[in-house]
């Protein structure tokens, strides 16, 4: 985080805001710009850059889906889910969901923001121990900075350091949080080793599977089933339904005593407006695409494992994929925008990563695989990537 250095007290309502200035300036120095971009409808770019790893998003069996819940149900909600704002449909997705993930429930929310702070305020108190993966997604560390609990940062991808986290405690509880894949590099967690630290530390595991539904796990059943911890009574997952599902919303999946817990306390699921019908409609279409079409998540799985070893082929420094995401490492925060800036003049979308997105400090090109897309498109994107990489 850059901090502005002026400490004088604005002497004006028109100076009240001068310091952002000071901010926008030091951003602008570390080459940590952000703009927006607004994308449009039938955007002629090849597009790695979105999180829609199978597909789904435009598949006419989730866009109708999205548009009979909407004409259905109304546009909105209307109401905080314990008031108004659950529908039959909400319920029927995470019916779906529960079984699909081989949990005995889920909870649908507006957001994986949402969920990750429900699941990490709900399922904590002051006399908890949070023990969570340094590298951990930002939802899942503002989830641990509003819990009341006592936080533990524990080193990237260690159950050795967790173990050591929960034995050392003096709480009574303790929770371990970790993202399944995770989002910069795309590598997966030791969700076993975890567990077996977590259990005989007498602690419940939280995995944030964002990018493991619908990639991992035998037909894209998530990396709980893909590690056969799916369904144990010590273990909760959230997700987003925004990734894979090609919707919007997430969910927390797991013992029906969370869920129950979830609804009578989670302040962001009672003080929040239920997830829209048409984004509830679209993930339940997805779903059931999904069940039908498991072939989908080994395919972009396979389309992540072809760009990697492509793009290291070609020389440059790509990660190893565990799900679907690849990323590429670049110099530094300013190479990395040229870069990504490069290659959508070429035709080609990509993400960039820089601080404080990036728990290292290494800037990066974040490359997601589609299971919709093809050989030529693999290949024509690694070659644009060396095309316009940057010069050492
Ligand atoms: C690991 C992880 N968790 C949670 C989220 C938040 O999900 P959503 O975009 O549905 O709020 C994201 C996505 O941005 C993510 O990558």
């Amino acid at each position: 985080m850059i901090e502005p250095t002026t400490t004088a007290r604005p002497q004006a309502p028109a100076a009240v805001f001068d310091w952002l200035d000071e901010a926008a300036e030091l951003r602008a120095r570390a080459g940590l710009t952000r703009t927006l971009r607004s994308r449009p409808a039938d955007d002629p770019v090849l597009d790695l850059a979105s999180n829609d790893y199978l597909g789904l998003t435009r598949h006419p069996a989730v866009t109708e889906a999205a548009a009979a819940a909407a004409r259905r149900w109304g546009g909105g909600a209307t109401g905080s889910r314990l008031v108004t704002g659950t529908t039959a449909l909400h319920t029927e997705l995470e019916v779906e969901l529960a079984d699909f993930y081989g949990v005995e429930a889920a909870l649908v929310f507006s957001s994986g923001y949402a969920a990750n702070l429900a699941a990490l305020t709900a399922l904590t108190d002051p006399d908890t121990l949070i023990v969570s993966d340094a590298y951990n997604h930002a939802s899942l560390i503002d989830g641990c900075r509003l819990a009341r609990a006592q936080v533990h940062r524990a080193p990237h991808a260690d159950p050795a350091a967790v173990a050591r986290a929960l034995a050392e405690r003096a709480e009574p509880r303790a929770l371990v949080v970790s993202d399944s894949v995770f989002s910069v590099d795309g590598n997966a967690a030791p969700l076993a080793e975890l567990s077996a630290a977590a259990r005989s530390g007498g602690a419940a595991l939280l995995v944030d599977d964002a990018h493991g539904l619908g990639v991992l796990g035998p037909g894209g059943r998530g990396a709980l089933v893909g590690a056969g911890l799916a369904g144990e009574p010590d273990t909760v997952a959230t997700a987003t339904l925004s990734k894979s599902l090609g919707a919007q919303g997430g969910a927390v999946l797991g013992p029906r005593r969370v869920i129950r817990h979830l609804v009578e306390s989670a302040r962001t699921f009672i003080f929040d407006t239920g997830l829209a019908p048409a984004s509830v409609g679209a993930a339940l279409g997805a779903l059931r695409l999904l069940r039908a079409e498991p072939e989908r998540a080994a395919r972009a799985r396979e389309v992540a494992a072809l760009l990697a070893e492509r793009l290291t082929g070609a020389g440059l420094h790509a990660s190893t994929p565990d799900a679907a995401v690849v990323s590429v490492r670049a110099p530094g925060p300013e190479q990395a925008l040229a870069w990504a800036a490069d290659c959508r003049t070429a035709g080609l979308a990509v993400g960039c990563f820089r601080p404080p997105s990036v728990p290292d400090g290494y800037s990066r090109l974040r490359l997601t695989a589609r299971a919709d897309l093809t050989d030529a498109q693999i290949s024509l994107a690694v070659a644009t990537l060396a095309r316009t990489a940057p010069r050492p």
